[in-house]
């Protein structure tokens, strides 16, 4: 409440309003209410069977489990020969910037990805998120920086990108992965006009959205083209663990640290850690590692990632063989199981002898969250208000993704978060939905 000098209230003092426009226009930019809406659209229609958010099965995680590992971490810590001063400073205090389980994280990454990477060139981050702005900020150093993105994109990074206003250019897909034609002519396009092309964002497995694979051939020339380019390759990688194949990632097929690696635990332990990481092995002249140059930038943001968290993802790299794939086989399965049931029941509603008539058609991920769907009527957000009121039923919009109009007629469709009796529901009210608006 304002207050007059004297310090009483002053009644018709009108309260503070602050002007939409003054403010830095990514808070009015429609792919930074995407993410918000991504995360909270499940809250507002609670009866509602959700196709749209990209969280993990529930059904994984028992609340009792998060004592035990921070227990875990403790005993670590005091069979590892900390002393129990040693032990409460790394839990209770501020912590090293770069994080205090990079050691476990690159003995996972060697075990899981063969990726074989010195601890010192992890940064342990909150979330892939933190890492992907890290990233971005210490790449890109004036306006005529621009990142390339695989397209459709996923919205954390083109709005990271928009926080940071950097410019982002999408390079058109095969279907399969990036067109390495386009990709050159691109480049050559942006060098002409004095653009510095800093990155190209890739997700080569089970992306999101589509939840397309790269395959490795693809993969091996992207690769080159790269080398040849002199382009850094982003590679980001949440979904890895859940494909029915084992792809080798960009990353271990890198022989010169041309790819910079983005990591997350919220898919391959749990969102609510917060836990994501880089690996940054690339040399920066008169410097160390681009690490130690995102952990800088890391001490500006967050500080550190809070040590509790830390200590219950380092807790679930301790047990086993010190990767997370060997943990995951249940949770990939039952994905690829709620994957090939979403299919079969599209089948059922829209079969394929029908396809021309219906205009309705999907792809066959390899696994991952996600697949795409092509529907016959746009699929905005007049659309998903009337399926989520009139029929029960969310999905995500393809064009939230889209640099362009490309996905203006496809529906994400996530196969996560449902047990089988909400898939095999949620696919009935999705097929009244569609007949309904294809009408
Ligand atoms: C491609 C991709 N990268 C990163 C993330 C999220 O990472 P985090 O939750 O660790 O910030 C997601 C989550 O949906 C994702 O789909």
């Amino acid at each position: 409440m304002a207050r007059s000098a004297a310090g009483d209230p002053a009644p018709d003092a009108p309260a503070v309003e602050l002007d939409a426009g003054a403010l830095h226009a990514s808070v009015t930019s429609p792919v930074l209410t995407t993410m918000t809406f991504l995360n909270e659209i499940t809250y507002r229609y609670p009866d509602a069977v959700s196709f749209a958010p990209g969280r993990p099965y529930e059904g994984f995680f028992a609340a009792d489990e998060i004592p035990r590992l921070v227990q875990a971490y403790i005993d670590h810590l005091r069979d590892s020969g900390k002393s129990e001063d040693e032990v409460r400073t790394a839990l209770f205090q501020y912590g090293p910037t770069a994080g205090q389980i990079r050691e476990l994280v690159a003995r996972m990454l060697r075990v899981d990805e063969d990726i074989d990477v010195p601890p010192e060139s992890v940064v342990v981050t909150v979330g892939c998120q933190e890492a992907v702005l890290l990233v971005l900020r210490a790449l890109c150093r004036d306006p005529d920086d621009v990142v390339l993105v695989d397209n459709p994109c996923y919205v954390g990074v083109t709005g990271a990108a928009r926080l940071l206003e950097i410019p982002v250019v999408a390079v058109p897909g095969t279907g399969t992965g990036v067109d390495l034609g386009e990709l050159e002519r691109t480049v050559a396009e942006l060098t002409a006009r004095g653009k510095r092309v800093r990155a190209l964002y890739v997700v080569p497995d089970c992306s999101n959205p589509t939840g397309v694979s790269m395959e490795r051939a693809d993969r091996e020339a992207l690769l080159e083209t790269a080398r040849r380019l002199d382009l850094l390759l982003l590679e980001d990688n949440p979904y890895g663990l859940f494909s029915s194949r084992r792809l080798p990632t960009l990353k271990s097929l890198d022989e010169r640290q041309q790819v910079v690696y983005l990591g997350s635990f919220a898919k391959s332990a749990f969102p609510g850690a917060r836990v994501g990481y880089v690996v940054a092995d690339q040399r920066v002249t008169g410097a160390g590692l681009l690490a130690a140059e995102l952990a800088k930038i890391k001490s500006m943001i967050t500080v550190n990632t809070p040590s509790v968290s830390q200590a219950v993802i380092g807790a679930m790299l301790l047990s086993g063989d010190g990767g997370l794939r060997e943990a995951n086989t249940v949770a990939a399965k039952h994905y690829q199981d709620m994957m090939g049931r979403i299919r079969d029941g599209l089948e059922r509603e829209f079969p394929s002898a029908d396809r021309t008539r219906s205009q309705v058609s999907w792809n066959r991920p390899d696994g991952g969250f996600f697949l795409s769907l092509d529907v016959p009527f746009e699929a905005d957000d007049a659309a998903l208000d009337v399926s989520a009121r009139e029929f029960g039923v969310l999905w995500t919009p393809m064009r939230y993704f889209h640099l362009g109009h490309d996905g203006d007629r496809q529906i994400r469709l996530s196969c996560s978060y449902l047990t089988a009796e909400q898939v095999d529901e949620g696919i009935t009210r999705l097929a009244a939905m569609i007949r309904h608006l294809s009408a």
